[in-house]
């Protein structure tokens, strides 16, 4: 049975653009008070006035989702100005175009404080206020396709995806019981600022070239993963994904890892190549 989402709030991190913003508004179409967060307060407030224009309330914390304390002041968020707290998107993340040998350790680090550690606290957090209430929830984590297999130039970024899938798995049988569905999130290539943040961290300017060696029919805007994720919200379920071809070629390499070697090198030669 589909669920009724009016009245019920959610949290979304990573919500000033690409799929948070867009996941924002989806949600605030359904009828769903929204807790954004994000660090750009500019960008954050723009997509508040198209949430409220869906006739929902937004609440706006602003700040990194590393920072101290944060992860309360979002619940607490839901808890006093949206009337509870129903569900979390945690979404805010970045990646990077550099080879193993090529990242340092800080890099890494800091990566997986704000792809792994900060998305894990929140929905720790959460999930905790929900069993003590007594409440059920939804914990959607946004993951991504390079959870199940990885490009070249993509390790480390792939690490803390596989890690949050791992970690969503873990809570989906664990909170089972106590009403609390957790869902992981697999975006394909997705048409957001992640590419040319993802540059600019690498040390390549602005200019990412992912995109080129991508085709372009593989592409994704947004707005199909926001409502895919108001689907998964509506009809629970353990995995989301947007590309059916995506999710094939991801079991194949997990069955095949000649295959995903192959494809790997493949890619490889054509990034070296320009
Ligand atoms: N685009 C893709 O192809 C793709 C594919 C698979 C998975 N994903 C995942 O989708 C999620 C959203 O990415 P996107 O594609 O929508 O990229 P995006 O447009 O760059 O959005 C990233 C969002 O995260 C926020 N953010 C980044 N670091 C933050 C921090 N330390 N604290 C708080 N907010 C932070 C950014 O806002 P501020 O800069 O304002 O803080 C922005 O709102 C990421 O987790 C990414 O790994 C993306």
């Amino acid at each position: 049975m589909s669920r009724d989402l009016h009245g019920k709030s959610i949290i979304v991190t990573g919500a000033s653009s690409g799929i948070g913003a867009a996941t924002a508004i989806a949600c605030a179409k359904a009828g769903m008070p929204v807790v954004l967060n994000a660090r750009r307060e500019e960008k954050l407030r723009k997509v508040a006035d198209q949430v409220e224009r869906h006739g929902v309330k937004a609440a706006l914390v602003v700040g990194d989702v590393t920072d101290e304390g944060i992860s309360e002041r979002l619940l607490n968020a839901a808890e006093d100005e949206l009337g509870g707290l129903y569900a979390v998107f945690s979404n805010a993340g970045y990646g990077s175009e550099l080879p193993v040998l090529k990242t340092d350790l800080d890099q890494v680090r800091a990566m997986f404080e704000v792809n792994f550690f900060a998305s894990f606290e929140l929905v720790h957090l959460a999930a905790r206020r929900l069993v003590e209430d007594s409440k059920p929830g939804h914990l959607l984590m946004c993951s991504s396709c390079l959870a199940k297999f990885t490009m070249p130039w993509h390790g480390v970024y792939s690490a803390t995806k596989a890690a949050q899938n791992h970690l969503c798995l873990s809570m989906r049988a664990e909170l089972a019981a106590d009403g609390i569905e957790v869902s992981s999130v697999h975006p394909v290539t997705t048409a957001t600022e992640f590419f040319e943040q993802s540059a600019r961290r690498s040390g390549k300017g602005n200019d990412s070239d992912v995109l080129d060696h991508v085709p372009k029919w593989l592409i994704q805007k947004p707005e199909h993963v926001a409502a895919a994720v108001v689907k998964c919200l509506r009809r629970p379920k353990p995995e989301v994904w947007t590309s059916m071809l995506t999710r094939t070629f991801a079991a194949m390499a997990t069955f095949s890892p000649r295959l995903l070697d192959m494809v790997m090198r493949r890619q490889l030669r054509r990034m070296k190549t320009g």
